[in-house]
């Protein structure tokens, strides 16, 4: 971090022989990146094909025109308006969950997290209504998936999948399990041949203008696998954080639980307490590394082609220079003006610019609509005082070694 502070936000590190890594810091240089001078990166080619090892028709790493159209037919999904619709059925799903918690039980919060909006990206999908029923296996498919990914992209060499390893065979076993469950989604929906008004539907009636072609079963399931995957584990892992650090801090929670049931109206604690969240604990907390297709010139800066530029919402967040005690949970930051304190892009938890996410209109609906059902009616309380809870990096920021909650009902 000193490294990049002295060199004017711009920090070079030679990664072994697999890459030359510039880690930017400087939000103007950031928004440059993602904003104005994006056309001369693509994806990282190490973490894409980490990523096509499991699926090929993936819109997080697709590039080009391809990639624009696919955005094109899966964005009305996730505009506003559209999102509103979902919030009687993420009500649903999230009151469903406080009828079987039972009170002063100790709960794996991030599982009853991935379960709970695994069954909202799933009705929002293809519109089964009761996948937490099958959420342990597929987020263990997941898991194992993800885990598999950041091997391969971090690895000098990467065995092939052939090789009779224990690793091949889990990773086989969980692609298996993955996507003959979305191609059975798909074979039936084929039969029906009814537009659910689903993001199924729009893959399935998708033509391409000039070819006419439609796209096949096996570019939907990849797209559909990324979507799930993308669409679920980041958000369940802002609301466990949040629950967490409201664990940690009763008085916060009590204030919290006070503007929930008030008829005021006024939401902006659940805003500020999510804001916060996202800042401590960015799920997507490294996800922005870009390989330089063109030179890039950042101030006085030159970013040669073939480099690769990495951005992390993490790293940004602890920058001194903006942020006060920047380890302290303080949901006061975001208050009134607090676009003003922090410049764009010092607070970048979904992204920015052409790719920044497509869900962050979703995962903030549902983050909120969650939050308040489950104040409402339960206190989260720490299993002890001293209980304290690591950050794992992986393909997302994961409590470590898990993050085990009490629940109290609240009379
Ligand atoms: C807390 C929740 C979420 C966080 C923090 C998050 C974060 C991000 C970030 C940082 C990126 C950009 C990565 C990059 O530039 O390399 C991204 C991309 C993306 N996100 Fe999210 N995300 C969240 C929820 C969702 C949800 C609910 C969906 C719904 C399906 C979603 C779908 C996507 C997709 C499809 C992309 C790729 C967009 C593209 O490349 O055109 N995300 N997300």
């Amino acid at each position: 971090m000193g490294l990049a502070e002295s060199q004017g936000g711009i920090a070079y590190f030679k990664f072994g022989p697999i890459a030359d890594l510039y880690l930017v810091t400087e939000p103007e240089y950031i928004r440059e990146i993602l904003v104005k001078q994006w056309m001369k990166t693509i994806k990282w080619e190490r973490l894409t094909q980490a990523s096509n090892r499991v699926t090929k028709f993936n819109i997080v790493f697709l590039e080009g025109e391809i990639w624009r159209s696919q955005r094109k037919l899966l964005t009305p999904a996730f505009h506003t308006e559209r999102v509103q619709g979902y919030i009687n059925m993420m009500k649903a799903h999230t009151t469903k969950l406080m009828q079987r918690w039972k009170t002063n039980h100790v709960y794996d919060i991030r599982q009853e997290m991935t379960a709970l909006t695994m069954g909202i990206i799933g009705e929002i999908l293809f519109g089964i209504q009761d996948i937490e029923r099958e959420a342990t296996p597929l987020s263990q498919a997941v898991d194992t998936l993800l885990s598999q990914f950041i091997m391969d992209a971090a690895s000098l060499i990467v065995l092939p999948k052939w090789l009779p390893l224990e690793r091949n065979k889990r990773e086989r076993l969980a692609k298996e399990t993955l996507i003959s469950y979305l191609q059975d989604i798909i074979k039936i929906r084929r039969i029906s041949e009814t537009d659910h008004g689903d993001e199924l539907s729009a893959l399935l009636f998708a033509t391409d203008a000039e070819t006419g072609e439609t796209l096949t079963d096996k570019q939907i399931g990849d797209e559909l696998y990324s979507l799930f995957v993308a669409g679920h584990e980041t958000t369940a892992l802002w609301v466990s954080w949040a629950l967490y650090m409201l664990a940690k801090q009763p008085e916060v929670q009590t204030q919290l639980h006070r503007e929930i049931i008030s008829s005021s109206g006024d939401k902006s604690l659940l805003d500020r307490v999510l804001k916060e969240t996202l800042r401590m604990y960015p799920p997507a907390w490294s996800l922005f590394m870009r390989r330089v297709v063109e030179e890039i010139q950042l101030g006085t800066h030159i970013i040669p082609k073939g480099g690769v530029i990495y951005i992390s919402p993490y790293i940004q967040r602890h920058l001194p220079q903006f942020w006060n005690n920047p380890d302290k949970f303080e949901p006061s930051r975001f208050e009134g003006d607090w676009k003003e304190k922090y410049p764009p892009y010092t607070y970048m938890p979904f992204g920015g610019g052409a790719r920044v996410c497509l869900g962050a209109n979703l995962a903030e609906l549902e983050a909120k609509v969650i939050l308040q059902i489950i104040l409402t009616y339960y206190q989260v309380v720490l299993l002890d005082q001293n209980q304290s809870v690591q950050m794992d990096g992986g393909f997302t920021l994961r409590p470590y070694p898990g993050l085990d909650l009490r629940v109290r009902e609240r009379l």
